[in-house]
């Protein structure tokens, strides 16, 4: 029988992780079957273990349920437990299942590897305090930037953040108005975005030959990748490098084996565009 992975989200009807692994596998020669499951607010933890149950290997894990899978898991890996929050589940051979966090290494990745950013010694700023942003804030720390300030709509989950995550670098926040100086990169993690809408940012923040990142992705620029184009920016990214970086690492973890992601890559953004 084909191993069975999914998705699970709501709403899941839209999510590009059924194609990107279906290029993974095809890719890779490993025959595996993954589908996106649609879960009802509180059948979510029933839903994984009826997946379970019925053969799966593993699924991911989208909004609004990360935070559900993180308390669900039996293990947790170090990101997902600083994270508190779960993208990709192991079901192991007894049972049990395994929580990893992957966001993170995809966001890293694909400012590193594939664009050839440096965040070593820059400074980051980072909008909004959310899941999003907290699912990545160890690894983007670890790649040990100079400074990383947080700002947020609510100030004080901003601070909170930076509390919770103060042992493993220079970081703070606050509100937008609190934003000051030039920043090297700024990667926006807040839902604004997708309503097309900005977060409020003082004119002149974005250093010269700095860069940013939407974590967010559209078929055309979003808002805010065409507010760093305004800015000059060196490179204004969206997040669909991001989203198949984080599902090679899944794959990674269920198959053991690395996919290529720049052909990936490359088709996904076709197919958007068309
Ligand atoms: P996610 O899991 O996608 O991060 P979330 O936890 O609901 O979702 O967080 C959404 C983030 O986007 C928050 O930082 C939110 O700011 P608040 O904490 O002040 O609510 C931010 N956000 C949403 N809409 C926004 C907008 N129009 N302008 C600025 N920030 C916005």
């Amino acid at each position: 029988m084909t191993d069975r992975y999914a998705v699970f989200g709501n709403p899941i009807v839209h999510s590009k992780s059924p194609r990107i692994h279906a290029l993974f596998a095809a890719q890779t020669g490993i025959a595996l079957e993954y589908s996106a499951l649609l879960s009802e607010p509180e059948e979510f933890a029933q839903d994984v273990m009826m997946f379970l149950i019925s053969e799966g290997k593993g699924c991911n894990v989208t909004v609004p349920f990360k935070q559900e899978a993180w308390e669900l898991a039996d293990e947790l890996s170090d990101y997902a437990a600083r994270a508190q929050a779960v993208n990709t589940l192991v079901f192991r051979e007894d049972g049990s299942m395994f929580g990893a966090n992957t966001d993170g290494i995809g966001i890293v990745r694909d400012l590193q590897q594939n664009h050839g950013l440096v965040l070593q010694g820059k400074r980051i700023l980072l909008l909004g305090a959310g899941g999003a942003v907290r699912g990545v804030l160890q690894p983007l720390l670890e790649t040990q930037p100079a400074s990383l300030f947080i700002a947020n709509r609510t100030a004080s989950k901003a601070t909170e953040l930076a509390t919770d995550f103060a042992t493993l670098g220079e970081v703070s926040g606050g509100g937008f108005e609190a934003i000051n100086g030039q920043f090297d990169l700024i990667i926006n993690g807040t839902a604004a975005s997708l309503q097309g809408d900005l977060p409020p940012l003082p004119d002149g923040c974005l250093a010269a030959g700095g860069s940013t990142y939407d974590m967010m992705y559209a078929a055309k620029p979003t808002a805010f990748v065409e507010w760093g184009k305004a800015q000059s920016a060196l490179l204004a990214l969206d997040g669909l490098g991001m989203l198949v970086e984080q599902a090679a690492e899944a794959f990674f973890i269920w198959r053991g084996v690395r996919p290529d992601t720049a052909p990936v890559l490359a088709q996904l953004r076709a197919e958007l565009a068309a």
